[in-house]
């Protein structure tokens, strides 16, 4: 009898409801084969399907969980917060805390607006940054990913400094057209864009630390490279920290790498599991946004008062105990274990880390800095070796671009049965 019955039958009823059983693509296990698992409830570091297996989970809502799976500080914000009102379209306390937590920590900016989503806070820092420019065109990189925006979804044609092309049914050339594609780590191509198309670029749109396409850890070097191209064209820099923001720390990949955005966007964390996006920037260009300025932007559960209280709740808690410290040092425990493992076996891998984020590489040599250094071959191995943790009852994410993410509720003793088991896995797939 299969382990998973109960996840089979439910995706089967799934798929005849929803288009492939799920409401986010990735989810679907197509890039690792097989059936999607179904979960019932999570507890800490652990995770437990409609079956009753249990797995470490280190995928941890793509990164949005940071405390592990109903944390009780978080639940306990959540169900005060529900026993008031879940929402109310009206101004509440809740919102102006958080806003006061984000904009106190983070430093670099002086104002935040909250949305529910990190696609809804890409989008309207680019309409602001269109809007404060007066110009048309976006820059993003090659593997970069900022939610499923029309425009944000387009891939590189050949050739220097290519215009987009759709990556995506349903988003046409026009969408597209405004937006350029280059690699990341390259400094050459991005100076010959800007001498050609400068006057056009209202700004450089960057991942934090880009982690949608594998982890490519960018040069400090680069990442300046960046703010000094924007600046000198009269464009606004800015950078996602979707992923990154108040996970690699409290100033996020901004602090890390000691740059001056213009604009930031939050997602994840902020929300401590529950929907919440949100950009913010220095006072002068948030003052464009309605209704003090021109720039139009609204939702109906943006701020949304049980989303504020777990969101305060998670970073209260964070700053609190300084949680990065933690984070930090099991971290490198992790990578200086799956570093020994590889050596010792001599297993064509590598690991990349920032913090709590990482992931694997499933090929030789260097770690890749744009994602066209991927090969499918290092995908397809990743997907052996993602059945051959599950098996063990150890969930990570089911895509081999996508990165992995460690909480605060990750002990040593929990990440070195997972290496035990890890060291069975690569055994029988290498
Ligand atoms: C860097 C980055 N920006 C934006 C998004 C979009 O966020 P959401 O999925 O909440 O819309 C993501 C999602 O993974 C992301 O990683």
């Amino acid at each position: 009898m299969s382990k998973i019955e109960k996840s089979e039958k439910l995706f089967e009823k799934a798929c005849s409801l929803i288009p492939k059983g799920v409401n986010s693509p990735v989810r679907a296990f197509g890039q690792v084969g097989g059936t999607p698992i179904f979960m019932e409830r999570g507890e800490g570091t652990y995770i437990y399907d409609v079956d009753g297996n249990k797995y470490v989970d280190y995928c941890q809502s793509w990164g949005a969980s940071i405390m592990g799976h109903a944390h009780p500080v978080v639940v306990e914000a959540v169900k005060k917060q529900a026993e008031k009102g879940t929402s109310f379209g009206i101004p509440t306390e809740v919102e102006v805390q958080l806003a006061d937590i984000v904009v106190s920590n983070f430093k670099k900016i002086d104002m935040v607006r909250f949305v529910s989503s990190g696609t809804e806070a890409v989008m309207s820092a680019v309409r602001l940054a269109r809007g404060f420019t007066g110009k048309d065109s976006v820059l993003k990189f090659e593997g970069g990913y900022h939610g499923h925006v029309d425009y944000l979804l387009v891939e590189a044609g050949s050739g220097l400094a290519t215009l987009g092309l759709p990556a995506s049914a349903g988003v046409t050339e026009g969408n597209a057209q405004n937006t350029y594609n280059i690699p990341l780590d390259d400094t050459d191509k991005l100076d010959q864009l800007f001498e050609k198309h400068g006057n056009d670029i209202a700004c450089i749109l960057v991942e934090g630390i880009p982690a949608n396409n594998g982890l490519l850890i960018q040069s400090r070097e680069f990442m300046h490279h960046l703010q000094q191209k924007a600046h000198k064209h009269n464009a606004l820099l800015v950078v996602d920290e979707v992923i990154t923001g108040f996970r690699v720390g409290k100033g996020g990949a901004t602090e890390m790498y000691c740059i001056d955005p213009d604009i930031v966007t939050f997602g994840k964390v902020i929300g401590g599991g529950l929907p919440v996006g949100a950009f913010g920037a220095k006072r002068e260009i948030m003052e464009k946004i309605a209704p003090l300025g021109p720039v139009y932007q609204a939702g109906t559960l943006s701020g949304n008062p049980l989303a504020m209280s777990s969101g305060i709740a998670v970073l209260s808690y964070l700053i609190e105990y300084d949680s990065w410290k933690y984070l930090e040092e099991i971290g490198k425990f992790w990578e200086d274990n799956i570093r020994e493992i590889i050596t010792k076996n001599g297993y064509p891998m590598n690991i990349a880390r920032k913090g709590s984020i990482f992931w694997f590489s499933f090929a030789e040599g260097d770690l890749p800095t744009q994602g066209k250094q991927i090969t499918p071959e290092s995908i397809k191995l990743y997907a052996k070796f993602f059945h051959a943790m599950l098996e063990q009852g150890f969930y990570f994410a089911p895509s081999g671009y996508e990165v992995g993410f460690l909480t605060i509720s990750h002990t040593k003793e929990i990440l070195e049965v997972t290496l035990d088991a890890m060291e069975k896995g690569l055994q029988k797939i290498m």
